[in-house]
């Protein structure tokens, strides 16, 4: 069985006490109406994952991830932080490779190779992005786009290691814009992720693997979303950051 997961990306959002807030927020609502079978990742700005960590304790199926990672493991890189530290504070995951990174700070599919291995050599499980421009949505060479992301930054991987990813389909075109990929749309696409991974690692492992869907995911669409047979969940963006949205996002499966 795949595991289910929602998590939430804060993006640049939160001062301290609005970022304890809301991830106490969360933590009530979940101990009150527990959510069975899906995990809940806090994927805090660097700052906030230890005040995060703390307010998480205890509560079993929250977990804390980060939002990026730097691809060296430790030294003279001033304003980088390592896997090794985001471990170090608690975090189990860390999200590589999203689009705001791979547009903004030039993040290539080589740069994203390294980044997994730190991760991966750190015990952090890598929320793995990719996704689409609306130019190739139009074009629709959408599938290729995603595959050859997928191809470039993560084929060299063993079997064993590929295993141990997550990966999100997020739309760019989807992101931040109120405009959610239809059901039908993400299911297309992660059913082709799903049949890439499986081309270069067989079924068995293809089907272990858990692809999040991102991008203008709320509490109206979620469900809907999350029915299709190969969306095992979210990487949630605004409506993170509203404890009440961001909980019935993970109570929509
Ligand atoms: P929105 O949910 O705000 O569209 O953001 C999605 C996203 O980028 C999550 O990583």
């Amino acid at each position: 069985m795949r595991k289910k997961i929602v998590a939430g990306n804060w993006k640049m959002n939160c001062l301290l006490e609005e970022g304890q807030k809301l991830t106490s927020e969360i933590v009530n609502m979940i101990k009150d109406e527990p959510i069975k079978d899906v995990k809940v990742i806090l994927n805090p700005p660097f700052v906030h994952l230890h005040g995060v960590k703390k307010l998480i304790a205890g509560v079993d199926n929250i977990a804390l991830g980060a939002q990026n990672c730097s691809d060296k493991e430790a030294g003279a890189y001033t304003g980088e932080t390592s896997a090794a530290m985001l471990a170090s504070f608690g975090a189990e995951y860390v999200i590589i490779g999203h689009s705001e990174r791979r547009s903004m700070f030039n993040e290539s599919n080589e740069l994203l190779t390294e980044k997994t291995k730190q991760a991966l050599s750190n015990g952090l499980t890598p929320i793995f992005c990719c996704g689409e421009p609306l130019e190739i949505r139009e074009a629709d060479t959408h599938e290729d786009y995603v595959k050859a992301q997928l191809t470039e930054s993560l084929f060299g991987f063993s079997e064993e290691e590929i295993k141990k990813l997550v990966i999100a389909y997020e739309p760019i075109w989807a992101i931040g814009t109120g405009k959610t990929a239809s059901s039908e749309q993400a299911q297309d696409m992660h059913a082709a992720i799903r049949k890439h991974l499986s081309s270069k690692y067989g079924e068995a492992v293809a089907e272990e693997i858990s692809i999040l869907y991102g991008g203008s995911c709320k509490p109206s669409n979620a469900k809907e979303i999350f029915s299709k047979a190969d969306v095992d969940g979210g990487l949630i963006g605004g409506a993170s950051l509203k404890s009440r949205d961001f909980v019935d996002i993970a109570e929509s499966f």
